[in-house]
Formats: C-alpha cells, structure tokens, sequence
C-alpha cells in the first residue's frame, strides 16, 4: 500500500551572494507501508532537503508530497525525525529526553511503561538518569531514536543517526533500528553516506546524485534477511551500488 508519494518535486534555495541554487530537481517515488528505504548521495546532494520536505518542515517550489494520499503542509507527529546532528536536550535526563514529546503530546498521564519499554528495548537500563554527555555517542542515538519511536509515528526519517558513531557502535544501533523496524513495521527513510549501512538496512535504495541533487536510480534490495554484511551476495550487490554512485572506495 502506498503510504508517501514525492511527485516532481523541486527545491530551490540561495546562498549567502544570493545565487540560485538548484537543490532537488525533479525527485520522484513512493514508498509503500512497511518499507525501509535508504538514500545514498555524496555531502551537499540535498538529502536533508529532502527529508525536511517529508517531514513538512520545508515546503518545495514545485511537485507535490502527499502521505495516504494527503497533501504534506506542516510537521506532523505521525512523521519522526532524528536529526543529523544531536537531538537530545541536553538538560534533560535519557529518561526525561525520551519521554518528553509523549509528554508533549499527551500531557502528564503520558504511557510510562511505553517508555520503560523502549529503554530496555534500546538497552539503556541503569543509565535513565544519566545526561546525554554522560553517556556514550552509541547510547545517545540509541536514545534520540527511542525518543522518536515512542511516539509511535507511522513513518520515521533518519537523517545519518549513526554518521558520528565508530564502526562497532554503528553496527550496535543499526542492529537496534532494525529490530525496531521489524517489531514496529514502521516505514523508515534512513539517509546514510555509508553504502554498507543503506545495503544491510534497506529493502530499496535511492541513489542521488550531486548537485543538482537527483534521483539517479532507485535499486531493490535481492538480499533476504538475515544480512551478512560478509557474504558473496552482500559484496556483489555492494559493488552494484558503488558503481552506480561512481565511487571507488567507499567514504567513511
Ligand atoms: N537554508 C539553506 N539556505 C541556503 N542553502 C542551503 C540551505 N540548506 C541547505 N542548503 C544548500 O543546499 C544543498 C543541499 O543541502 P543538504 O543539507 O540537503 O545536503 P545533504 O545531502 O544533506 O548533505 P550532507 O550529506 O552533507 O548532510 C547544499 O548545497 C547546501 O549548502
Ligand atoms: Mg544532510
């Protein structure tokens, strides 16, 4: 069933010598209830733009992005977001963080047990009273998705949650993200510059290109879970990605 259309959607912003800049051009796709779509591109390609459209922070000069058929015009809380940078107050605790938009939302008889729920689920017991800058990076996004999750949304958008993470953290939250995904069936859109993390993660995943940022191809994923990141399958599809992306290496 489809759930998010993006239809000829273009963007454009200026830069500070107020020149033009074409910043999405042309995007086009659907996504259908349950999907894990990842969104590759090279720094600058407009992903964040892009998921600022879905998640009706940004609105597009032309085209049209419409969820169950409606037409996106403002934030909502059935859309997630966790942000590329930091999403934790810094003066609240892990606990008081991930409780604070069911807090918002429904104010003070909010479901507590949801939220002792998603910290063992998360595996943040025994640090619910600790600050974000007390506790490791790993566990701090841990946290802002349990944040995200706990409002239930019925389409959750990952700006790179795990771009500032070391390989083994990553590992840990990507493992975390798809067990919520699989328990949740929420529709996720994860933005990573990792081809690894689209490929272990995705079920399809759109490739960008640079500026202007466009949709060079989007590719279904053939692999079936349980992903091997080792497996002979996994690295020939892997190579089928970067050559797609014209990357040699692989960044990160
Ligand atoms: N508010 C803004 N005003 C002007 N230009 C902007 C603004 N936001 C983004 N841009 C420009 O739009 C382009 C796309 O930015 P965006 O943040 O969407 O890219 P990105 O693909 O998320 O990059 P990264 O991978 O580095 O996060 C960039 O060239 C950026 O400089
Ligand atoms: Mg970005």
């Amino acid at each position: 069933m489809v759930q998010l259309t993006v239809q000829n959607v273009n963007r454009v912003l200026h830069d500070n010598a107020g020149q033009r800049i074409n910043v999405l051009e042309d995007i086009n796709f659907n996504v259908n209830s349950g999907e894990f779509i990842s969104i590759i591109g090279p720094s600058g390609c407009g992903k964040t733009t892009l998921l600022r459209l879905i998640s009706g922070l940004d609105q597009p000069e032309e085209g049209q992005l419409t969820v169950d058929g409606k037409p996106i015009t403002h934030p909502d809380v059935s859309r997630g977001y966790v942000f590329q940078h930091g999403s934790l107050f810094p003066w609240e605790t892990i606990k008081e963080n991930i409780s604070s938009g069911l807090k918002a939302v429904y104010g003070r008889h909010y479901d507590k047990k949801l939220v002792d729920h998603y910290i063992d689920l998360m595996g943040l017991k025994g640090f619910e009273s600790a600050y974000p800058h007390q506790v490791s990076g790993g566990m701090a996004q841990r946290a802002a998705l349990a944040r995200s999750i706990v409002l239930r949304p019925e389409l959750l958008l990952l700006d790179e949650p795990m771009g500032a993470l070391d390989a083994f953290t990553r590992a840990d939250v990507q493992n975390v993200i798809q067990r919520v995904w699989k328990q949740t069936r929420t529709t996720m859109i994860l933005v990573t510059h990792d081809i690894d993390e689209a490929i272990y993660l995705g079920t399809r995943i759109i490739v960008m290109t640079p500026r202007p940022g466009r949709i060079k191809e989007i590719v279904t994923n053939p692999l079936t879970f349980p992903r091997d990141r080792t497996s002979d399958d996994f690295l020939k599809f892997r190579r089928t990605i970067q050559d797609k992306l014209n990357f040699g290496v692989t960044e990160n």
